[in-house]
């Protein structure tokens, strides 16, 4: 029988759907569409299914999380400043028991120097493993973890 085709899910936290024109010199000007298209290409040269979602609010992003994750083989999260502070989406990741890739565009690491809330991640303890500050490949290079890894 042939293997089922792998579903991911590319998960992104608040104000993710202002790149392009958000703080353009720290993140960019790719806009979220253009993120998600390269996300989508990426998925049909891998030969595997994503659903991408975006949201505001901690409680959207739970409710996506808790529905979608059953069904698919590994999540890709830029929890965005969730990352800071959200137990309720460190909590949900650990009950879904999917591996997840924690993402984010900029490198935390450098702006925690002036900005020092940004060197903790609340969400990391439950992700697989987190990419910083790769832009907009560190979501293709997550997709490509996530259906290598074995399991
Ligand atoms: C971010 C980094 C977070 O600190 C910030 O709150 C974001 C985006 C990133 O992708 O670099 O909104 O997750």
């Amino acid at each position: 029988m042939p293997a089922a085709v792998k579903r991911l899910l590319v998960v992104n936290g608040p104000n993710l759907n202002l790149l392009g024109t958000r703080e353009p010199e720290i993140y960019g000007t790719t806009t979220l569409a253009e993120v998600e298209a390269m996300v989508r290409e990426h998925a049909a040269r891998m030969g595997c299914e994503v659903t991408c979602f975006q949201s505001n609010s901690e409680g959207a992003l739970v409710d996506f999380l808790q529905r979608e994750a059953p069904g698919s083989s590994g999540i890709v999260l830029n929890p965005a400043a969730f990352t800071h502070y959200s137990y309720a989406l460190y909590d949900c990741l650990k009950a879904l028991r999917i591996p997840v890739v924690e993402v984010h565009l900029s490198n935390l690491h450098a702006r925690a120097e002036r900005e020092r809330f940004r060197s903790r991640s609340v969400t990391a303890p439950a992700a697989a493993g987190v990419i910083t500050g790769l832009g907009p490949k560190g979501y293709l290079l997550a997709m490509e973890y996530l259906l290598d890894r074995d399991e």
